[in-house]
């Protein structure tokens, strides 16, 4: 999944060269907008809602008689606990960060807003479903004293209107809490807003994992694309199949997900708004399912010998549709969401080239020598299998690219750098809805304001129809492991996934890369206070500094 084009064009990387001998931080404005900071008349909202009126009119807020409650006339109450959870989350948020309290402000001088009132206003408020590629994330958001109000039809909406509400609030210059009257009423215009995360070329803990949901929370993503299994290793711990994670995870107990926390992640994800996607990429990428599962992989030859080394699954064998009929059986029963990611990407041809058996099995199917057709072979069964399951798949853009029948409701991730908007036009011109991620490969970096890169990115400027339009669903950023652990996968994400959030869920006329500066080192700064260490734009200070952990 690795584009062979960067972005990298000779001057860039000359400039860079410069920036890094001289270290003057000045020479960017050479390839690179760096605008100067100001206010913003959206104050620090991010994602920009689309449609949002702030008025100069400031009340005040206070801890001590400020709550978040349930309408009388919402259909979720104390017992949806997505909800309950979320009030209190929030109102930490507000609140529990700074030691002011706003306390001491003497009452009655300003007007205050003691309430927040939570509405969902259909009769299933779907508290104790799993979010979906449906579901209604909309609310409407009105703030005035004494009481805001936030409707929304579905927990869903009331999520991101929390989290819109908390980003109104600010300290004034005596450090009290302070929200303007406002009126906001917003929806977002991609409904896959997806972040991948690779926990096979390094182990990510669990912990590492929820902090990034909640990051994903505070920009308003919606989905985790969960690339848990790879070449590198194997940390899935399956039931059915334990050798897999005991002989190809890093090591078999302190570097495996258990179905525990397989659980927790999916269910802290679920109080978030947040859909789990898990991938199981096959028959490339595969070279740890092989320690825990015999003769899964093709066993590669040199002339008439076998290496002893393998290559990617082997498509000839019946055991090997038995042995993914039973796994992909429990995948499907262990993740909740309706879709699966089943890969499909780079498939090497030497190994199978090599193998005589394989190369017999080709004239018997005549497919000659075109190996792609051997991995359509393959991936349509996979294909079939999975289907049965009843789960909807997606797939990376080789399978299509290779001709592959898919199911109608396949959606097909478009990731290969070089002209990725002929592929988007490729794709819904077949009429298979797709996501977009090529352009946000967040694992290549660079000296400077990348994020305004990402941010530039439109996603429907293809060749196509309104129709073909429509089928693109959203897009995902990437942080692919191989240079990425613990360590630095937070700063490295945050706040650059930031720019792809507003891309996928604000109006496409929001491009003004100045005002989104504005309000994004804000933004950074709020998690930063929210304990989340996502890096710098540019020079300067937040108010409340990361702490460290
Ligand atoms: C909020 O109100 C204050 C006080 O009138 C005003 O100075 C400030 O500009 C307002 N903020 C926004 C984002 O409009
Ligand atoms: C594999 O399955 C096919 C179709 O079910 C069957 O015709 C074939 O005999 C099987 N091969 C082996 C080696 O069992
Ligand atoms: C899109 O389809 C056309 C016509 O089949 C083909 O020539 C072209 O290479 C495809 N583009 C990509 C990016 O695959
Ligand atoms: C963007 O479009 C919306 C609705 O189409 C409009 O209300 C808004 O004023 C526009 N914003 C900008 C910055 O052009």
């Amino acid at each position: 999944m690795n584009p062979a084009l960067g972005w990298g064009t000779t001057t860039f990387l000359l400039l860079l060269a410069a920036v890094v001998c001289h270290g003057h931080v000045e020479r960017q404005e050479q390839w690179e907008e760096v605008p100067q900071l100001g206010e913003s008349r959206f104050g620090s909202l991010w994602p920009l809602p689309q449609n949002v009126v702030i008025s100069p009119v400031a009340f005040m807020l206070r801890s001590s008689s400020f709550q978040i409650v349930h309408s009388a006339e919402s259909s979720a109450g104390p017992g949806c606990s997505i909800l309950q959870s979320a009030f209190r989350r929030y109102f930490e948020y507000m609140f529990g960060y700074t030691k002011n309290q706003g306390g001491n402000t003497k009452k009655g001088q300003d007007s205050e807003v003691t309430e927040l009132q939570v509405w969902i206003t259909s009769a299933d408020s779907e508290c104790d479903a799993y979010p979906s590629v449906t579901s209604d994330e909309s609310y409407e958001l009105t703030v005035d004293q004494p009481t805001a109000v936030l409707k929304a039809a579905k927990v869903w909406g009331a999520l991101r209107g929390l989290e819109t509400f908390s980003q109104l609030v600010y300290e004034d210059q005596y450090g009290a809490k302070k929200i303007n009257k406002t009126d906001v009423q917003d929806f977002p215009r991609f409904a896959h807003r997806g972040l991948l995360l690779d926990s096979s070329r390094h182990f990510l803990p669990v912990k590492v994992i929820l902090a990034n949901l909640e990051a994903m929370a505070m920009n308003k993503y919606n989905v985790f694309h969960w690339h848990i299994v790879d070449d590198n290793s194997f940390p899935y711990e399956s039931t059915v199949f334990p050798d897999l994670s005991r002989k190809g995870a890093y090591h078999p107990y302190t570097h495996i997900y258990t179905p525990t926390d397989v659980k927790m992640v999916i269910e802290f994800a679920r109080m978030r708004g947040i859909r789990v996607i898990s991938e199981f990429d096959t028959p490339g990428h595969t070279q740890s399912w092989g320690k825990g599962q015999m003769d899964l992989l093709t066993s590669c030859y040199s002339g008439e010998n076998p290496t002893g080394s393998f290559g990617p699954v082997n498509p000839i064998l019946n055991s090997t549709y038995d042995f993914m009929a039973k796994f992909f059986k429990e995948v499907s029963l262990v993740f909740p969401d309706t879709y699966i990611h089943l890969g499909g990407d780079e498939v090497d041809f030497t190994c199978w080239k090599s193998n005589p058996d394989i190369q017999a099995f080709m004239q018997e199917h005549g497919f000659d020598k075109d190996f792609k057709k051997l991995e359509s072979y393959y991936i349509q069964k996979l294909l079939d299998i999975v289907g049965s399951t009843k789960k909807g798949y997606m797939i990376w853009q080789e399978v299509f690219d290779n001709g592959v029948k898919l199911k109608p409701d396949t959606v097909v991730e478009v990731w290969m750098g070089s002209n990725y908007q002929e592929e988007l036009q490729n794709v819904t011109a077949a009429g298979f809805s797709t996501i977009l991620s090529a352009p946000w490969y967040l694992d290549y970096i660079s000296y400077g304001q990348d994020w305004q890169r990402y941010y530039k990115v439109e996603p429907l400027a293809f060749k196509g129809t309104d129709a073909q339009k429509k089928l693109v669903i959203g897009g995902e950023a990437c942080l692919w492991g191989e240079y990425v652990d613990a360590t630095n996968l937070t700063p490295r994400l945050w706040p650059r996934a930031s720019a792809v959030a507003e891309r996928l869920w604000s109006n496409q006329n929001v491009t003004d890369v100045g005002d989104a500066y504005n309000r994004l080192t804000q933004h950074r700064c709020r998690m930063v206070a929210r304990g989340i260490p996502a890096e710098p734009l540019f020079v300067g200070y937040c108010d409340q500094e990361y702490k460290g952990l």
